[in-house]
């Protein structure tokens, strides 16, 4: 199912709101409603602050059953269809993540799926990781074991210690969580599609990565109906490989490559729109490359 572009967000968190402000600022007017399982989180004040609806709702000693009962209550009148978890320091049952399959995201101060759970930074520095960094993930009924949509990569430093580690992790955090979610929103970011979805949507019964979809979404919309199986199954054609090669094109910003890596990838686009001239698709192309091109003004990680 893909998601509006306008589509209305629930933001949960337990804590201090950082990413909660980070959210609040790169979609205007599309946060619905923040909710928290503690009263006192200073997310909460954030949202008012900003004159966002903020709600307490306690997490009963019994369990889930009654928070996600209330929760589910709240997001169906605001019409809410994603929800993003923010420093929200609950496990939600199985029931709930699953209504929410493809729907809910959360962030984790770790390149998943090393280091999950607590204390994510310490586990970093205790395992003499060169490197961690921030992921942002669907949310599936374990913990921070969803398929990851973005990740940054930071380095850690000699003498680092948890506090100094999660400040130089945040601001990435804050760069990742937003352009994640645009991801989701595009319909370029979705869990891997099960047969039947696939099916449903292209009429052909096969298994598909994201990337296949990915591709087969663009043939169609290139008027190249006769590639979308091909493109789906993973056999390379030219239409095929274009297609795949545009996709990659377009998200080559998310990659753990160094940035000027990334960007050197992007500034030789002109071949691949030289490659898609002579298949006559030069102009599709372009226009599909265009759909995120923003996003390396926003990219510094
Ligand atoms: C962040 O480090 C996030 O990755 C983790 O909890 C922390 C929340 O921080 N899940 P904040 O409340 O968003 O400032």
């Amino acid at each position: 199912m893909t998601l509006a572009p306008s589509a209305r967000l629930a933001v949960l968190a337990s804590g201090r709101g950082s990413n909660l402000a980070a959210l609040l600022e790169a979609f205007p007017g599309q946060v619905a409603v923040v909710i928290s399982n503690k009263r006192d989180a200073p997310a909460l004040e954030r949202a008012r602050a900003a004159g966002i609806e903020a709600l307490h709702v306690p997490w009963p000693p019994g369990g889930a059953r009654d928070f996600e009962a209330a929760v589910e209550t709240l997001l169906s009148s605001r019409q809410v269809t994603l929800v993003l978890l923010a420093g929200f320091m609950r496990l939600l049952s199985p029931g709930f993540t699953r209504a929410w399959h493809g729907r809910i995201l959360n962030i984790h101060p770790s390149l998943l799926p090393a280091f999950p759970g607590l204390h994510a930074h310490a586990q970093a520095l205790n395992a003499g990781a060169a490197f961690t960094g921030c992921s942002v993930h669907f949310v599936d009924a374990g913990c921070d074991t969803g398929e990851v949509i973005l990740q940054k990569r930071v380095p850690v430093q000699a003498g680092d210690t948890e506090e100094t580690l999660s400040r130089r992790l945040l601001p990435a955090e804050h760069e990742a969580y937003p352009q994640a979610v645009r991801l989701v929103l595009r319909g370029l970011a979705f869990p891997r599609p099960q047969p039947g979805e696939i099916e449903a949507e292209f009429g052909v019964n096969v298994a598909a990565d994201a990337q296949g979809v990915r591709a087969a979404r663009l043939l169609r919309d290139w008027g190249r109906e006769d590639a979308v199986a091909d493109a789906l199954e993973g056999h390379l054609t030219p239409l095929t490989s274009l297609a795949r090669s545009t996709d990659e094109l377009r998200l080559a910003w998310t990659t753990l490559d160094s940035l000027s890596e990334r960007r050197a990838r992007w500034e030789k686009r002109g071949e691949l729109l030289v490659q898609a001239e002579t298949l006559g698709l030069g102009a599709h192309c372009a226009r599909a490359l265009a759909v995120t091109a923003d996003e390396w003004d926003t990219t510094t990680y």
